[in-house]
């Protein structure tokens, strides 16, 4: 999950990263308030999941509480990239002497961490990244020393920092740190980490990815959570805890294990080409323990997508039976009754086959059609959601 830039100022607060003080404000009443608590000027910032909000006219400095008034009203509503902005952060302002840019995230292709830094961070990263690469340090951070002192010194020396900033930047780094390893992120980023011109250093930007997978040991992120912009589908899915992922076609999708689940995506994808585009509306992996309840959990919340026009059940039997996935299937659709409206073509292979197919076969349900092979489902499936 990604975090909003307030989250990820609360999360640095809470790991001893210098920040300014934000408060967040969702009408422009709320963000003349708290610019008036605040004083001075300040910084209005829309709170969306996206980058390059500044240049997209959602960062304005306020030079009183009345102005953040006007910003507020101006920024709170605004699309940003396809995002609503639902909130701003009325930010302090600060003296900015120089920006600098630092980020740590998950590198999986070398199964370690990477640190990068600049000594010339603000907006224009992405293009210092293009232009200039060897002007962004790129260091190595194992996952089993973390960014220790030691490495947040090489990080510091090969951004090419200021000699006497080294020390003070470093120690930021470690306490960056150790916002990723202790709250699981996949992404720690400032852009830009400023010195102000009383020499202070102070995290003006973050943006925070943390990883879901460990949210059963970080109870806090539950709260993080914003229900606006999950999809309710996904959300519907959750409550029921199943491994559901929302796409963008057409052609619902369910089976068991997430390896067979991934190769039906691919082999519908493909199917689709000749049947005008079809492709998947889902990822669904119902796991092991198919029983009948998991798979109407699963056809409810795929039935309940207004973009499906057919369901593909591609199941291979093992320590759940075809059988049991039948009899599954079969309950699901007495479950669902009127609900169930969509064509379901399933294909079931592996363990007790025979029995499985027999009973859809006694069923003789109006809207399942039986393959016999993942191929054929999947033809059969596009077929059918592009009619
Ligand atoms: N509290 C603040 N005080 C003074 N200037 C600020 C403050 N916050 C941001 N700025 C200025 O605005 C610029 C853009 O702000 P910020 O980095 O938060 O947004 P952004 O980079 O456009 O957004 P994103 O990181 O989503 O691309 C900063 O580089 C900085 O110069
Ligand atoms: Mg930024």
């Amino acid at each position: 999950m990604d975090l909003y830039e307030y989250q990820a100022r609360d999360l640095f607060e809470a790991h001893g990263v210098p920040v300014l003080a934000g408060i967040v404000a969702e009408t422009p009443e709320e963000a003349k308030a708290a610019a008036e608590k605040l004083g001075g000027v300040t910084v209005v910032k829309a709170q969306v999941k996206v980058g390059g909000r500044g240049k997209a006219g959602g960062v304005k400095v306020a030079k009183n509480a009345d102005e953040a008034y006007e910003y507020a009203k101006e920024i709170l509503g605004m699309d940003i990239k396809g995002h609503t902005v639902h909130q701003v952060m009325i930010a302090e302002g600060a003296d900015i002497k120089e920006e600098y840019y630092f980020s740590i995230l998950l590198d999986r292709a070398n199964r370690s961490y990477l640190a990068m830094a600049s000594v010339e961070g603000g907006m224009d990263i992405e293009q210092l990244a293009e232009e200039r690469p060897d002007d962004l340090a790129r260091v190595e951070v194992s996952p089993s020393t973390g960014l220790n002192r030691e490495v947040a010194d090489k990080i510091v020396a090969e951004a090419k920092f200021a000699e006497d900033l080294r020390d003070k930047v470093a120690e930021v780094l470690v306490k960056l740190g150790d916002v990723y390893v202790k709250e699981d992120a996949t992404l720690v980023e400032v852009n830009p980490l400023v010195l102000t011109g009383e020499g202070n250093l102070i995290a003006l930007d973050g943006k925070v990815t943390v990883d879901d997978n460990a949210d059963f040991r970080q109870p806090g992120h539950a709260e993080l959570v914003d229900e606006r912009t999950e999809n309710p589908l996904e959300a519907k899915a959750e409550a029921k805890g199943l491994n559901y992922v929302k796409l963008d076609g057409n052609v619902g999708i369910i089976g068991n294990g997430a390896g067979l689940v991934m190769s039906t995506l691919d082999v519908v994808a493909y199917a689709g080409e000749n049947h005008g585009g079809a492709s998947p509306a889902n990822f669904l992996d119902i796991g092991g323990g198919a029983d009948a309840q998991i798979m109407a959990d699963g056809l409810d919340v795929i039935l309940g997508d207004a973009d499906v026009n057919s369901v593909f059940v591609n199941v291979f039997g093992g320590i759940t039976a075809c059988d049991e996935v039948a009899g599954g299937i079969v309950k699901a659709l007495e479950i669902l009754g009127d609900s169930a409206t969509k064509p379901l073509v399933v294909r079931l292979d592996g363990n007790k086959v025979d029995e499985g197919r027999a009973i859809l076969a006694k069923a003789n349900h109006p809207l399942v059609t039986l393959a016999s092979t993942m191929d054929e489902g999947a033809d059969k499936a596009a077929e059918l959601a592009n009619k």
